[in-house]
Parts: C-alpha cells; sequence; structure tokens
C-alpha cells in the first residue's frame, strides 16, 4: 500500500507539463553591472513571460564551468567561466506557452552583431563573449537548467 510508486505516477505527468513551457536565463554580468537588469527584466514581462523563479548571485569560476560544461572542449571555455564569475548574474525561470523558441526570438543570435534589432542582445549586449543574458536551447535543457539555481520550493 505504501509504495513509492504511487507518487511518481502522479509526479512526472505534471513535471513533464511544466517542463514545456518553461524557459532559463541568466543575465549575465556584463548587462548587470551596466545598470540594464530591470530594462531586460521588463521586456521579458512585456514580452509575455511570467516570472516563476529569480534571484541575484554570484557564480565561482568553478560552477560557472559545472553550468556551461558542454562546452567544456571548446576554446572559449575558460574566458566563459572568467566572465560569467566576473560579477553578479540574476537568473529566472520563465513561463510561457513555447517558451523556449519564444524566449530564443526575444534574446537574438549569440553574437549581438548578427541579432535583429529590438533583441535583447542588440539592445544591451557588449559582444559575442559578453553577450547580456543566457536562453536555454531546449525543454530539456531549460528543467536542468532551472533546477541549477532554483530548488523545487523556489519555483511558482
Ligand atoms: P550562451 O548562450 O550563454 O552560451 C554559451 C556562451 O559562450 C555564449 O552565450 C557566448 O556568450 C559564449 N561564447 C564565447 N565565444 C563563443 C563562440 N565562439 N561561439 C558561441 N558562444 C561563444
Amino acid at each position: 500500500m505504501n509504495n513509492p510508486c504511487i507518487f511518481a505516477t502522479y509526479l512526472k505527468p505534471i513535471e513533464y507539463a511544466m517542463a514545456t513551457n518553461r524557459t532559463f536565463t541568466m543575465i549575465k554580468p556584463d548587462a548587470v553591472t551596466d545598470g540594464h537588469t530591470g530594462s531586460i527584466t521588463k521586456m521579458i514581462e512585456a514580452a509575455g513571460f511570467r516570472i516563476v523563479a529569480m534571484k541575484m548571485t554570484l557564480l565561482t569560476p568553478e560552477r560557472a564551468g559545472q553550468f556551461y560544461e558542454v562546452h567544456k572542449e571548446r576554446p572559449f571555455y575558460d574566458d566563459l567561466k572568467k566572465i560569467m564569475s566576473a560579477s553578479h548574474i540574476v537568473a529566472m525561470i520563465l513561463e510561457k506557452e513555447n517558451a523556449v523558441a519564444d524566449f530564443r526570438k526575444l534574446i537574438g543570435a549569440t553574437n549581438p552583431a548578427n541579432a535583429d534589432a529590438g533583441t535583447i542582445r542588440k539592445l544591451y549586449a557588449r559582444s559575442l563573449e559578453s553577450n547580456a543574458v543566457h536562453g536555454s536551447d531546449s525543454d530539456e535543457n531549460a528543467a536542468i537548467e532551472g533546477s541549477f539555481f532554483f530548488s523545487r520550493t523556489e519555483q511558482f
């Protein structure tokens, strides 16, 4: 009767449904330092995203390296760790239908030189390396990246 699988049966469909309409973002140290946190957050909300988790925090180079582990063989990995731990970041989980794809449209291309006019990166990024914001590239990564910063009880 006291079978833990009962809970798994209840929890799995709920977690799956939530993951598909959520994405994860970080306002990077360059944009926080440049005073763009408020403007970027305003653009995110104006585009219809609901902020369901938010915190300002400081990454160590080690923790930045863990977050970006997928890039560990890339030539820019060491610089990325330094840049992402240089000062505070603002982490958020965002909710909206089609969240991952719509958020990537809102932020624009990774390199701000190639980003469309009116996108967050075109407006606020300094360079490819310091490109103002991170946005998850899939529902699966959005769930992994969100849990990297937020416990279940910190997500509303
Ligand atoms: P982000 O979307 O956070 O994911 C990885 C980051 O690495 C990327 O944004 C860029 O800021 C950074 N980066 C630095 N150099 C490169 C590069 N040559 N190609 C892609 N990303 C790069």
